[in-house]
């Protein structure tokens, strides 16, 4: 079996949310099942070093064309296509001004060449990966192609949504147009067209799958998908656990598993020693976070105050809104147990991992989530909203704290209960055990996609 997995972001080349973990440690995962090869845009903030070009082509956009260059990474099965526009700008969908405003030709253009590359391969599979590249699925449908589609949704709060002239552009006929089709709300929406011709659809935990047909989470689509429900899938995400290893993690200050948690108390001293954090003894709780409301950094905000005012002390890393930044950085410097950097960084947060008692993930919405497993396996017990893969991969008293809703009142119930927990030290220590012992890795969910392309394939 043939696979080629199509994504905007993969680790470690371009990031910007869990997206790129999970097209970094999926494939690599069902590599030991198929023959897997991924495709992500080459973007200009990239290098060539250590690329090599494979083929070049063309495609034919609204009239216009477009020169294709596919690279890829020696030695391995990662292509990078590089085409005009899509290559040009130095961030992946945005600057500081806001997403670039000919984001819906960027990504077609690139949803077109998947569809070169998936071809040229000469696939059975293409598996795509939210709006970026949902448009492939149309296009194959187009040719007729044998090829068979799995789309994954990451988040459907993002669906690529642009004004009706974009038809044209990109090259989509009038007949897709429509209620069943790429049309929404007079618009052209790349994710809906994404659900409607994929032969497959799934998204990232079993719980999100259900949430996704109601109104609450559905973002507008959950009519649409309501539809589509019989080609609809939940497949929970797991994390690469040879990056996210307590024991062999280079950028820790002590390794540790969980025979010797003292040594992860050593990284937490460590951690406060480079903080501004005063008193080492209280227990510490953390937010690696992006600044949006989806994480329910606005409720945190509320509720600072009454959090602060508890034994603990709070240090939060993230980048995101600014309106949001500002906040939490008066906060920082009026609170001595609170700290809030934007500077966030790969090695930086694994050291907050290590360094942390709890994991504070108050989303409002959450798909799967990876920070939540992410930290039980460094031993650090997250208190999560029970939601979407929160619900699904956190259980509540046995490795880490679940609250009901999504409130000031349960957050702050949520927070005392661990300082509790915390002084319970029997209790603490057998529950952060479960939580490192715990299964993350991919490798049960892989086995569930190879089953949903076996039966893709029929
Ligand atoms: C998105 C979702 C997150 C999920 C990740 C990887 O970032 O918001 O919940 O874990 O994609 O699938």
């Amino acid at each position: 079996m043939k696979i080629l997995f199509a994504s905007s972001e993969m680790f470690p080349y371009a990031k910007s949310g869990g997206l790129a973990d999970v097209a970094a440690s999926l494939p690599k995962s069902l590599a030991e099942f198929v023959d897997i090869s991924t495709l992500i845009p080459f973007y200009g903030f990239m290098k060539k070093e250590g690329l090599v070009l494979v083929f070049s082509d063309k495609i034919n956009l609204g009239g216009v064309s477009y020169g294709l260059k596919f690279y890829k990474k020696d030695n391995t099965t990662t292509y990078f296509v590089q085409a005009p526009l899509l290559s040009d700008t130095q961030n992946l969908y945005a600057d500081e001004s806001g997403d670039y405003a000919n984001n819906n030709l960027r990504f077609g253009v690139f949803c077109k060449a998947i569809v070169v590359l998936a071809k040229k391969l000469d696939v059975d599979i293409l598996h795509l990966n939210d709006w970026h590249t949902a448009l492939s699925s149309l296009y194959l449908k187009e040719k007729k192609s044998k090829i068979k589609t799995v789309l994954t949704i990451h988040n459907l709060a993002y669906q690529g949504i642009y004004s009706k002239s974009s038809l044209k552009k990109l090259s989509i006929d009038k007949k897709y147009f429509n209620v069943d089709g790429v049309e929404f709300y007079d618009k052209v929406n790349f994710l809906k067209a994404g659900i409607a011709y994929s032969d497959a659809i799934t998204t990232v935990s079993p719980t999100y799958a259900k949430e996704i047909l109601t109104q609450e989470f559905g973002c507008g689509l959950e009519g649409f998908l309501e539809l589509h429900k019989d080609k609809l899938y939940g497949i929970l995400n797991g994390i690469d656990k040879t990056l996210f290893n307590p024991k062999t993690d280079e950028s820790l200050y002590k390794k540790y598993d969980y025979s010797s948690l003292d040594k992860k108390e050593e990284n937490k001293k460590a951690f406060l020693k480079n903080s501004s954090l005063k008193n080492p003894k209280l227990p510490l709780f953390v937010m690696v976070t992006r600044l949006v409301e989806q994480k329910g950094i606005d409720l945190v905000i509320e509720s600072l105050k009454k959090i602060l005012s508890k034994e603990l002390n709070l240090f939060v890393v993230g980048e995101g809104s600014a309106e949001f930044a500002v906040k939490l950085e008066k906060f920082s410097s009026k609170y001595e147990n609170f700290e809030f950097t934007n500077i966030y960084n790969e090695e930086l947060s694994h050291r907050i991992y290590a360094a942390a008692d709890f994991l504070l993930m108050p989303s409002r919405f959450e798909p799967c989530g990876l920070s939540q497993m992410i930290s039980m396996s460094y031993g650090t017990l997250p208190i999560v909203h029970e939601i979407g893969g929160l619900k699904d991969s956190v259980k509540d008293g046995v490795d880490g704290i679940i609250f009901k809703e999504e409130s000031k009142k349960d957050l702050l119930r949520a927070v005392k209960r661990a300082i509790k927990l915390k002084k319970n030290s029997e209790k603490f220590d057998s529950m952060r055990i479960t939580a490192m012992k715990k299964d993350l890795s991919f490798t049960k969910s892989t086995l569930k996609y190879i089953e949903l392309y076996k039966k893709t394939l029929g």
